[in-house]
């Protein structure tokens, strides 16, 4: 008799169930542990001026999740480093990035500033190398709301969300409602 599909699913959950309880108990942790650890989040950030990185910091003590920067090749500092920010930016350029650390996580919560009401270069680098469907991105700015960074770069990347603080948010409610979301993810 050919079994269906549900009565394959619970001999299948049998099989893997009955395998782990002969595992020996270091196996058995050491599973354990990659599983969470491949479920877990890695906050990036990017940051011309600090708040970002206050932001990400924030972040990463509530969560306990790990925190690290991201860099890039170009020297933003000072008025021409501001032009040349809003000119690349506008322009939807890409930089070459370099981030502090190995990234060890399977999904990352990218917390970037808004530039000329785009995302960095330094951020669209990040999503293209990773993998949108992995990015939880967070703009930091202003004035220009989440929504409308969500709203124009929904067309080109399926992102995991889009949250963000500008000056008229209140910090701790974004926080709390971003943290609830990483838990639901
Ligand atoms: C070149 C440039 C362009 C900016 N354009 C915008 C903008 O379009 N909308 C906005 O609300 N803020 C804009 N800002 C402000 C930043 O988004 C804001 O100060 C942010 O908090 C900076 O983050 P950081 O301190 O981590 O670099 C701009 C800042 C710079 C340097």
């Amino acid at each position: 008799m050919t079994k269906n599909f549900a009565e394959r699913t619970v001999e299948l959950s049998r099989t893997v169930f009955d395998s782990f309880q002969l595992t020996p108990p270091s196996l058995k942790a050491f599973c354990i542990i990659s599983l969470v650890k491949a479920m877990e989040w890695m906050i990036v950030y990017f940051t011309r001026s600090g708040t970002c990185e206050r932001i990400a910091k924030k972040i990463a003590e509530t969560t306990g999740f790990r925190a690290v920067r991201l860099y890039d090749d170009v020297n933003w500092s000072g008025f021409l480093g501001f032009m040349k920010a809003g000119f690349y930016a506008l322009t939807g350029r890409r930089t070459k990035i370099e981030i502090e650390e190995e990234l060890n996580a399977d999904r990352f919560v990218l917390i970037t500033p808004i530039w000329a009401g785009s995302i960095t270069p330094a951020a669209r680098t990040f999503i293209e190398h990773f993998g949108p469907s992995k990015i939880l991105l967070v703009t930091v700015s202003e004035v220009t709301k989440p929504e409308d960074v969500s709203r124009s770069l929904k067309k080109k990347y399926n992102l995991l969300g889009v949250h963000g603080f500008t000056k008229k948010t209140n910090e701790s409610e974004v926080m709390r409602q971003l943290v609830e979301k990483l838990q639901k993810i």
